[in-house]
């Protein structure tokens, strides 16, 4: 069965971890009043199901198969509060690169992520010399394994030169795509804006949620071209994704943005409540994972 420990003993020869051919989702279990549930989950399981697609990974499980097999290993682990890591990858050891000659089976990393109510800590970022791949060079909607070299490249270069995180561009527009593992947000005479999915960016989930919450809010949304210099005009910039929410960045390269960040808090203090599951998107929003019992334990 997937997710016994066995199984998620890779050998060393495995075309996932040579070539890194493998796609994956990180979501989040958060400890809601009701119990344990995990947020946007079938948004998440149809995003690997997509990422497997454009990829011509093949595989056997469904959108149902994918939902059973997260929930036991979530509840499997005896956690409340985690970050869950389903990933598609092959076992097998043989060399090649048509994905059309391996089998793919899922299995889930789980990560003790204890509940935190203090806001995130607003980040120093820089724009990368280092790109996101061109929309003519990978199928950038895909959340695939050897992607994040790219990534891994412009936050070393980032922390060398002493920021927190990078802001990458669109090689072939010029524009600003996305973070190293994040989406982008700005805030200009209480608007919001983000970048739109022409770039090369990654549909975050949690980009779509803030995109949802602030209509709620009744604050103006666009997805549009984001130029550098937008950021740098900007009053408010944050990042969002799944790992860390919604985090507010207190500069870019020599730029400082003021500490007051109105629209920034609204919704982080909006987003902090969806995922426990206080809103008007409960229902379809949460996921309960059924109490941990020592005989269900998967890890
Ligand atoms: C490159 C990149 N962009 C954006 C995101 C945000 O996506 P999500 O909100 O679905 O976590 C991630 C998250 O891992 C990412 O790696």
């Amino acid at each position: 069965m997937d997710g016994l420990p066995r199984e998620r003993e890779l050998p060393f020869g495995s075309n996932s971890v040579q070539h890194g051919t493998a796609v994956f989702e990180g979501i989040r279990m958060y400890a809601a009043p009701a119990g344990p549930a995990l947020f946007r989950l079938d948004a998440h399981l149809q995003r690997l199901l997509d990422s497997a697609a454009l990829l011509g990974i093949p595989h056997a499980y469904d959108l149902d198969a994918l939902r059973r097999h997260v929930r036991d290993a979530a509840a499997g682990s005896g956690l409340d509060s985690a970050y869950v890591r389903p990933v598609l990858y092959t076992r097998e050891a043989r060399l090649g690169v048509n994905l059309q000659d391996f089998r793919f089976t899922l299995g889930t990393e789980i990560w003790a992520l204890p509940a935190d109510d203090t806001p995130p800590r607003p980040l120093r970022v820089t724009v990368s010399p280092w790109c996101r791949p061109s929309r003519s060079s990978f199928a950038v909607r895909a959340k695939a394994t050897g992607t994040y070299v790219v990534s891994a490249l412009a936050r070393t270069r980032a922390a060398a030169d002493g920021f927190d995180d990078a802001v990458q561009l669109d090689p072939d527009s010029g524009r600003v795509a996305e973070s190293t593992i994040a989406n982008v947000f700005l805030v200009r005479d209480g608007r919001l804006v983000t970048p739109w999915l022409e770039d090369s960016v990654l549909a975050g989930i949690t980009r779509d949620t803030v995109l949802t919450l602030a209509g709620d809010l009744g604050i103006e949304t666009s997805e549009a071209p984001v130029l550098p210099g937008d950021l740098l005009a900007a009053d408010e910039v944050f990042l969002t994704g799944t790992a860390s929410g919604l985090v507010p960045v207190a500069g870019l390269d020599t730029r400082t943005y003021p500490a007051v960040r109105p629209v920034t808090d609204a919704l982080g203090r909006a987003y902090r409540r969806a995922v426990l599951g206080d809103g008007p998107h409960r229902p379809s929003w949460l996921t309960p994972v059924s109490r941990p019992t020592p005989s269900t334990s998967r890890l």
